[in-house]
């Protein structure tokens, strides 16, 4: 779907699908780990659905929630959604921002739709206490979260963590998915 449809209506470069199983599939894929069981997640900036298609795919134990805030791209993942039947994924029309005070989600999940300080500021109020923010941010992850200190400390968040995921087995990918993850402490998070 994303090398036709998504390709065609202009959701995913023609130039990246030679590429899409290691480079947005499985790159993806490798975030499941670090999702609780049973866990609410919260996809912002879902895109064509990288990475909430993939994790409502690999865990059908969560329950995974796409915000994105443009009709072209809603349309998109609903549509996916209803083709391969994805009981545990519904798509959400809006901004992340236009959530906070509505729902609060045991993990939230983006790629590739703010630098580190602006989306701590539209997510972190949407993450439950004890859950966790986990930005896909790829090499700029080491400065992303030095331009972000501001922003931590005001909001009252524990010091980041850099993660690599699927270097090794089965994912075996180069470069691997660097990961910035933030866990919300029990206390409230100020906006
Ligand atoms: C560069 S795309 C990345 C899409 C997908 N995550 C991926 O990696 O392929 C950024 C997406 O974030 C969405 N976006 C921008 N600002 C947003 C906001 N405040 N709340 C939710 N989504 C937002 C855009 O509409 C766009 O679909």
């Amino acid at each position: 779907m994303l090398a036709g449809a998504g390709t065609l209506r202009g959701l995913i470069g023609p130039r990246e699908v030679p590429r899409l199983w290691e480079r947005h599939l499985v790159n993806c894929a490798v975030l499941a780990e670090l999702l609780p069981e049973d866990a609410s997640v919260c996809d912002v900036g879902s895109g064509a659905g990288l990475p909430g298609i993939v994790l409502a795919i690999v865990r059908p134990d969560a329950r995974v929630t796409l915000v994105e805030p443009l009709l072209r791209r809603t349309s998109f993942l609903e549509e996916v959604v209803d083709d391969l039947g994805l009981s545990n994924c519904e798509v959400s029309r809006g901004r992340a921002e236009a959530l906070r005070g509505v729902e609060r989600y045991d993990a939230l999940t983006s790629r590739a739709v703010a630098p580190l300080s602006k989306l701590l500021r539209w997510s972190m109020p949407l993450v439950a206490p004890g859950g966790a923010l986990v930005a896909m941010k790829g090499s700029r992850a080491g400065s992303e979260i030095t331009d972000a200190a501001e922003t931590l400390a005001r909001l009252g968040c524990g010091t980041p963590g850099v993660l690599e995921l699927g270097a090794g087995e089965p994912a075996r990918l180069d470069p691997p998915t660097t990961v910035v993850r933030v866990v919300r402490s029990g206390t409230d998070v100020r906006g």
